[in-house]
Parts: structure tokens; sequence; C-alpha cells
């Protein structure tokens, strides 16, 4: 589905990622973990086309991505950014609409905004409430919810975790596989807590300062004596 060769990308001649090569397949859940600093938050930002990479490719379906960011999500890739970025001042129901303004299929909004609602009961009892009153756990909903609103075929998630309630987080985690199995969306997750991410990833992938260290199947990974020493601070099972 997505395939990344040797990307590139720096911030004013510092390179943040030193040639990053990864693949997600369809209906597969990819966890990309890496402590702080690390390059992940680049890395969506590289395949969103809001960093310009200095080389390398990013292909979707074979077929190399838009270098404009809203064309590449109108090509179906997705980014939930990291720190959610809702709209304070406009509604939960106007915000999840702003994840559907490029679509060509109106007729299928109003279905969409069901099956949203139907996996974050929170939104819908929070329709005509601000985004800014939101808790940080119901904003990352209203933030996954936008993502969904716009039909992708790859959602890349940044942090989902960041600074959630350990329940709240697990709830979470626990929807995303539920959408990944029933609504078949590819999802790319970017996360510093690793047991978490890689308890419902497929795969995952291992990165330190700009290079993949390690990749492997989510199990082989939870074992790999690296990830226990950059994530000491994480709590097993958080
Ligand atoms: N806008 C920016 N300008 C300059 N340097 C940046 C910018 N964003 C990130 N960096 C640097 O790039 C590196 C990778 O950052 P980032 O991708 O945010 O890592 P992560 O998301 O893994 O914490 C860090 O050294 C960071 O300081
Ligand atoms: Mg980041």
């Amino acid at each position: 589905m997505l395939t990344i060769n040797n990307l590139e990308a720096s911030y004013g001649g510092i390179r943040a990622l030193r040639g990053i090569s990864l693949h997600v397949k369809e209906r597969e859940i990819v966890a990309v973990l890496g402590s702080n600093g690390a390059g992940k938050s680049t890395l969506l930002k590289t395949i969103s086309a809001v960093v310009k990479p200095d080389s390398g490719e990013i292909l979707l379906e074979g077929a190399p991505t838009p270098t404009i960011p809203y064309r590449v999500v109108e090509a179906g890739i997705v980014h939930v950014p990291e720190g959610r970025q809702i709209i304070a001042n406009l509604t939960v129901y106007e915000n999840l609409m702003i994840g559907c303004f490029l679509r060509k299929d109106k007729k299928q909004i109003q279905d969409d905004l069901e099956m949203v609602y139907s996996y974050f009961p929170r939104l819908k009892e929070r329709t005509k409430q601000y985004g800014g009153l939101l808790s940080g756990g119901e904003q990352q909903m209203l933030a996954l919810g936008r993502g969904l609103m716009a039909k992708p075929k790859v959602m890349m998630l940044d942090e989902p975790s960041l600074g959630l309630a350990p329940i709240i987080v697990n709830q979470i985690f626990e929807i995303l596989t539920t959408i990944n199995q029933e609504q078949g969306t590819t999802l790319l997750i970017v996360e510093q807590n690793a047991y978490k991410a890689l308890s419902i990833a497929h795969r995952g992938y291992m990165m330190t300062t700009g290079t993949i260290e390690a990749e492997g199947d989510a199990q082989d990974l939870l074992k790999n004596e690296n990830l226990k020493e950059i994530y000491l601070g994480q709590t097993k099972g958080n």
C-alpha cells in the first residue's frame, strides 16, 4: 500500500531523516517507535508533503505521492497530527466536517458520520459542543474521527497516546483495532509508547536519530533488548 525508499529530509541543513525505508501493506497496522527527537513526526510530515524530502521516494499503491499536502489527502493518505490540532471554536460536528471537505462522493458523508459516531459515541453526545471544551481523550477521538471522515486508504497517527491517562489510551487503541478490522483502514502509528503500539500492531520499526534501527513482527520487537533500553521509562502494559 505504502512504500518508502531511502527517504531523507532536513531542516536548514540538519538532517532529520537519514535514509528511511519502510512499507505498510494493505489493512496492516504498522508502528514506528522511537524516543523524542528520533524523527517520527518528520517522517509523517514528509509523507504528507508538509516537509519536502531531499531524496528518496514515497509510493502509494506503486505510484509516487503528490507533492502538495491537500493532494496527498485526496490520494488517500490522512495525517492525524501530534497534539490533535482540533479547532477550538468550531463544534465537534464542524471539526468532523473539515475531514471531508475534499471528498467528491458527498452522498456518502452522512453514512460515514454515523460510522464515526458508532465508534465514538462520546462525539455523538457532544455534537454541538466546541472542540476546545473537550477533554484530551475526546479531542483525540475527534482527531481520529476527522481523519476517518476523509475515508483514507492509509491513516497516519502521530502519538495518539500522548498526554492521555492509561485507561483512555487503552480505549483508543481498542477502537483503532476495531476500525482496522471493520473498515479495513491501513494504519501507520508513530509512538513513544512502544509497548502499547506494539500490542495492536502487526509489524513495527524502531527509529533512532533519523534511521531505522530494527524492524520485525510486533511480537519479535517486543523481545528486542534495545527496545527495553529505549523505553525503560515506559511502564509495560500501560
Ligand atoms: N521545524 C523544525 N525546525 C528545525 N528542526 C526541527 C523541526 N522539527 C523537528 N526538528 C528537529 O528534527 C529532529 C526530529 O524531530 P521530530 O521529527 O519532531 O522527532 P520526533 O517526532 O521523533 O520526536 C529533532 O532533532 C528536531 O529537533
Ligand atoms: Mg513527534
